[in-house]
């Protein structure tokens, strides 16, 4: 499966929702993340993301994110189409140590 990450917080660019064919997109206030069940590791959503935000599972220190895509995406709503972004965004841009700023 694929993973998001914290690179997402507070960017949310939302084109990862576009090309995912399975849409197995969730999404969260600052956020999103994807359903490990549902994704069929086609990977065409990675380079979609501006902030690579996008990684497979079988890349190191993703086990964190993992668990909290699996979660949320059990509780959050599911998106299949780009949204405006926040305000805001270009401001969190490759910014460190966004975990901080996740809302459940
Ligand atoms: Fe969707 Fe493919 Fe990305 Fe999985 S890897 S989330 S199936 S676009
Ligand atoms: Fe987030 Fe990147 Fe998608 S910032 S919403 S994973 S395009």
């Amino acid at each position: 499966t694929y993973v998001v990450n914290d690179s997402c917080i507070r960017c949310k660019f939302m084109d990862c929702v576009e090309v995912c064919p399975v849409d197995c997109f969730y999404e969260g206030e600052n956020m999103l993340v994807i359903h490990p069940d549902e994704c069929i590791d086609c990977g065409v959503c990675e380079p979609e993301c501006p902030v690579e935000a996008i990684k497979p599972d079988t890349d190191p220190g993703l086990e964190k994110w993992l668990s909290l895509n699996a979660e949320y995406a059990k509780v959050w709503p599911n998106i299949t189409a780009k949204k405006e972004p926040p305000a805001d965004h270009k401001e969190w841009e490759g910014v460190e140590g966004k975990e901080q700023y996740f809302s459940p």
